[in-house]
């Protein structure tokens, strides 16, 4: 650890925060971690499929990574990935020494397949409740720290961050509301580890805490943020109010997708059809809803009978139930959904952002391990590998020469300048101090910066986005997540918007190839004349 103990603040309380808390503290630093909700509440509480790490001896981090870097599109940093598939095989095992209770077969710890692996290397536990039980292990782990005698330790709960606390271009805490209470933290260090922003899109797998709190503070307070405009568009999500998850796991065990007709569209989409990259699985439903007049898709999980489903797919079962479905007898039906941020802070690869004093962990971090599109199960992964690698590198928070944080890139076309001091009201339909101001931006984000996208689509958006004004003087939890909400849209479109091509998960119908020439991500700071 460094040489003194250093205060840090943590903010955030998926896998990345937790990890980053309970690692910090046991360095001995004096730690307070600050949550929006409950403790559990987080992105990483319903994550299902599991954990990929070359864990197995007929894998290999080399193959780990080959996935990563093709699933990423051309945009995955190669030291990141290595990284990520090197080191993620002892965060596992540290996860096992946290309590993780990985589920096993004859053979030991079983693993599953997910699209676009080569080979089956997915760990879970629960069945389908990794995320729960990974969650709830670090939640425990967390509160016993906490309540040890002398603790340095702290947790609050019911704690929004607001804004990021800035003097002389370094971080030195965060202002937050509680109970409708501003207040402010000071700390050494702050440690962001708030997640993504799935409340951005009418239809998205993520729980109501995920508005991009983290990120939106970051850019305000000057931070160099990246390839925002890939927003990765789960394919199945079950599609009824609520859109839970229905994990590629189930696709990876043997499920189909079937078009109105009963027919195999995967198959004329993508030589791996169901197992196609998520991407391409989530375009091809896309394609295939809008032919039937936007109805659902189905997947048919019957063939896996009755007792595998229970047994290997609880959470989804239960889901199903709920939804009065019995996906043993009938095929249910299925919709992408906003899953996961592969854009974010911009970090190297010890989390250390671009302000001296701000580290960034999981989702809300940029990596470059993820590129233009995250390999499925990836994501635990990267929290607990990078949370961890932060921890490492707290008291060194310049970057070193050897390690750069990406040059800034801003893309030219991507550089609207849409004032948030306006009064209009774009489509007539929504202000952002009103209590429709949510759903209009999803419902426009969904549109317009959704699977499907096209130049003309998120230049609408761009000036409509520029006309919605946030509420001036935020004072609850919801008019700041509608200001962040805002600031992120903004962001996504004019990102999408200047990206003239397609890529992973960013795809344009009027750009509908990859440009070798573009292969390099667009890193904005504030400064640089992007959106405010
Ligand atoms: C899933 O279980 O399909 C989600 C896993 C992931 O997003 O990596």
């Amino acid at each position: 650890m460094s040489a003194r103990p250093l205060s840090v603040l943590v903010i955030g309380s998926g896998l990345a925060g937790l990890v980053a808390a309970v690692r910090a503290t046991d360095a001995g630093h004096h730690v307070v971690l600050v949550t929006k909700a409950a403790l559990p509440e987080s992105n990483t509480r319903y994550a299902q499929g599991g954990i990929a790490a070359a864990l197995f001896p007929d894998d290999s981090v080399h193959s780990h990574m080959r996935d990563t870097l093709r699933a990423g599109a051309g945009l995955c940093s190669t030291r990141a990935v290595r990284i990520l598939c090197s080191e993620g095989p002892e965060r596992v095992r540290d996860l096992i020494r946290f309590g993780v209770d990985f589920d096993r077969d004859e053979s030991g710890v079983a693993r599953g397949l997910e699209a676009a692996h080569s080979r089956s290397r997915v760990v879970h536990a629960g069945g389908d409740a990794t995320g729960a039980i990974v969650e709830n292990a670090l939640v425990a782990t967390a509160r016993q720290r906490a309540a040890r005698a002398n603790s340095t330790l702290q947790i609050l709960e019911h704690t929004m961050l607001t804004d990021l606390v800035v003097d002389a271009g370094r971080v030195t805490g965060a202002r937050t509301v509680h109970d409708g209470n501003p207040g402010t933290l000071s700390a050494d260090v702050v440690i962001l580890a708030t997640g993504g922003a799935g409340m951005l899109y009418r239809h998205t797998t993520n729980p109501d805490v995920a508005t991009g709190d983290g990120l939106a503070a970051a850019w305000r307070a000057g931070a160099s943020v990246a390839d925002l405009e890939f927003y990765q568009f789960h394919p199945t999500a079950l599609a009824v109010p609520g859109t839970p998850l229905v994990s590629e796991a189930v696709r990876g065990e043997g499920a189909v997708l079937l078009g109105r007709a009963g027919d195999r569209f995967m198959l004329a989409e993508h030589p791996d059809a169901e197992l196609a990259p998520r991407d391409v699985v989530a375009r091809g439903i896309a394609r295939q809803m809008a032919a039937q007049n936007g109805e659902p898709v189905v997947l048919d999980a019957t063939g896996l009978g009755r007792g595998a489903l229970e047994r290997r797919f609880p959470t989804i079962t239960a889901a199903c139930r709920a939804a009065g479905l019995d996906w043993a007898e009938q095929p249910i039906p299925v919709a992408p959904a906003a899953h996961y941020w592969m854009g974010g802070i911009v970090t190297d690869t010890w989390g250390r952002s671009s302000l001296p004093g701000l580290f960034a962990v999981g989702e809300v971090a940029r990596t470059g391990a993820h590129g233009a599109n995250r390999l499925a199960s990836n994501s635990l992964l990267e929290a607990a590998v990078f949370a961890d690698r932060a921890v490492r590198a707290l008291g060194t928070t310049t970057p070193t020469a050897t390690d750069p944080v990406p040059a800034t890139q801003p893309t030219a076309t991507a550089t609207p300048t849409p004032t948030r001091t306006g009064t209009g009201t774009g489509t007539g339909t929504a202000s952002a101090a009103t209590p429709g101001l949510r759903r209009a931006l999803q419902d426009l984000m969904w549109e317009s910066a959704g699977v499907h996208r096209s130049g003309a689509g998120l230049a609408a958006a761009v000036q409509t986005l520029a006309l919605w004004t946030a509420t001036e003087h935020p004072r609850t939890v919801a008019e700041h997540e509608d200001r962040n909400l805002l600031d992120l849209a903004r962001l996504t479109v004019a990102a999408a918007l200047g990206r003239q091509e397609s890529r992973g998960a960013h795809h344009r119908a009027d750009f509908p190839e990859p440009r070798s020439e573009l292969a390099v991500s667009s890193a904005w700071t504030r400064a640089d004349d992007g959106p405010h």
